[in-house]
């Protein structure tokens, strides 16, 4: 499909809409807005956009769609599929202006924000209230809601509390015609026609810009312990996760990682903590509540299951200091691969049960095609985040071969009844793999969803198809 380059006469409407202040075309804008977390993928846009309000964005999709001129929306570009990458050009429109939280509504347990809010600044205006908005991406520092909404993100409090699709009741949205709707009610309870609001969680920004979130919040529990179980056995520790929960516990959080992932973190980061020589990986875990002495009990359990998996010696971290370095430590994991090596996120996602299945398959898949791993990632959601190194990889393996590699680490992912994304999104780089988990009529449905939503193919063109 060809688009329309923007034009001097283009530039002018928009600026009347969102004002010259907002509208950017100077190389380094173009440059920054080109990239988003993924690898190393860079794809300028014509022109950035930064409009202020539901109907400027309306305004501008309405020419856009007139004229043929492709929108990629963004947010905080922290995605890690490729999902905010203007690989056609075009417009990338910034949510970044659109970032007030209206609402807190404390009698109803409800919020609505903007979707340039960042995920910590909302999550503190809420605790605040005594509220919690559970999803806590790791880049919950910088990402914005819009784009958690956009790739369903997860995090590791997934596990206990859902993802951000559990949060969120209804939204205004933007549809590529121009046209704003608002998508449900805002109710805890909604069997009105096909769930539209679901629909547009976790579309990538493919079938309209959301301007407007209604959240469902729940009372912020009071009190955890996180734990840190060392395992000589990355598999033992992988088979440990399952029986946690069969011993009758649900952490708030249970997270997997790699020896080679806790190393170069430590490096990467300022937290101090001391690694014995035969560990192979580790199990963070959190429980939380209002009872300590019910937390402190579920720890012993959680201890004694370790225990059966082989496990070393595990340190308690109840203090906040402590707390706060080792989930400083975990949130730091992706930035350190980044900044180690050229490297290709995998976000596989398996039953629970499957995960040791998963990561001793991944291994051999790596000795067979000549490439190293680091796995990491929310263990109790199954969901291993599988980073494949470049190390020593020629260019011409690394662009050919491994996606022969990668096929089959999704095939495998596949046969153990998993898919290939558990949060991170198809985007641009996840694509070329969708039909090993979905079939053709799926493809086919959504595909005709897509365009029912967007008939002249304007908006983030080039994403998950
Ligand atoms: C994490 C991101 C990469 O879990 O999803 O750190
Ligand atoms: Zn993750």
């Amino acid at each position: 499909m060809e688009y329309k380059k923007i034009n001097i006469d283009d530039l002018a409407v928009l600026k009347e809409i969102v004002g010259t202040d907002f509208v950017f075309s100077d190389e380094d804008k173009l440059l920054e807005y080109s990239s988003d977390e993924t690898e190393d993928l860079s794809y300028p846009p014509e022109v950035v956009l930064k409009p202020k309000t539901t109907e400027e964005i309306s305004k501008i999709i309405t020419y856009c769609n007139d004229k043929l001129i492709s929108i990629t929306p963004c947010g905080a570009r922290t995605g890690l599929s490729g999902g905010s990458l203007p690989i056609k050009g075009g417009i990338a429109l910034s949510t970044e202006r659109l970032n007030s939280i209206i609402e807190i509504d404390e009698r109803n347990l409800q919020a609505k924000v903007e979707p340039g809010v960042i995920n910590q600044v909302f999550r503190d205006a809420v605790e605040e209230k005594g509220l919690f908005y559970p999803p806590d991406p790791a880049s919950k520092g910088s990402c914005f809601l819009g784009g958690n909404l956009a790739e369903n993100s997860g995090g590791p409090k997934a596990l206990k509390y859902g993802v951000t699709k559990d949060y969120v009741l209804n939204l205004e949205v933007v549809l590529p015609t121009g046209e704003i709707i608002w998508t449900g009610a805002n109710v805890l309870k909604n069997s009105t026609g096909y769930n539209l609001t679901q629909l547009m969680i976790g579309s990538e920004g493919t079938l309209g810009i959301i301007t407007k979130i209604v959240f469902k919040l729940i009372p912020l529990p009071t009190k955890d312990i996180s734990m840190l179980a060392p395992f000589s056995s990355a598999e033992k520790a992988c088979e440990a996760v399952s029986a946690v929960f069969r011993a009758g516990i649900t952490p708030s959080a249970l997270e997997f990682i790699e020896r080679d992932a806790i190393d170069w973190t430590i490096k990467y980061t300022d937290v101090e903590i001391q690694i014995l020589e035969d560990v192979q990986a580790h199990l963070l875990v959190e429980v939380d509540g209002n009872d300590i002495d019910l937390l402190y009990k579920d720890c012993e359990k959680i201890a004694e299951v370790m225990g059966q998996f082989d496990c070393g010696e595990i340190l308690l971290a109840d203090s906040e200091s402590q707390k706060e370095q080792l989930w400083k430590l975990r949130r730091a994991v992706g930035e350190a691969v980044k900044a180690n090596s050229v490297y290709k996120e995998e976000d596989t996602v398996v039953p629970r049960a499957e995960l040791a299945k998963l990561l001793i398959g991944v291994k051999k898949i790596g000795a067979k095609y000549g490439f190293k791993s680091v796995c990491y990632g929310h263990a109790g959601d199954g969901n291993l985040h599988v980073n494949i190194i470049k190390g020593e990889m020629s260019d011409s393996d690394w662009n050919n071969k491994l996606t022969f590699g990668i096929r089959e680490i999704f095939e495998l992912t596949k046969n153990l009844g998993g898919t290939i994304s558990g949060e991170h999104g198809i985007g641009l780089v996840q694509k070329e793999y969708l039909g090993i988990v979905l079939s053709d009529k799926n493809i086919e449905l959504q595909k005709g969803i897509k365009k029912l939503f967007d008939p002249n193919q304007i908006l983030n063109p080039g994403k998950i198809f």
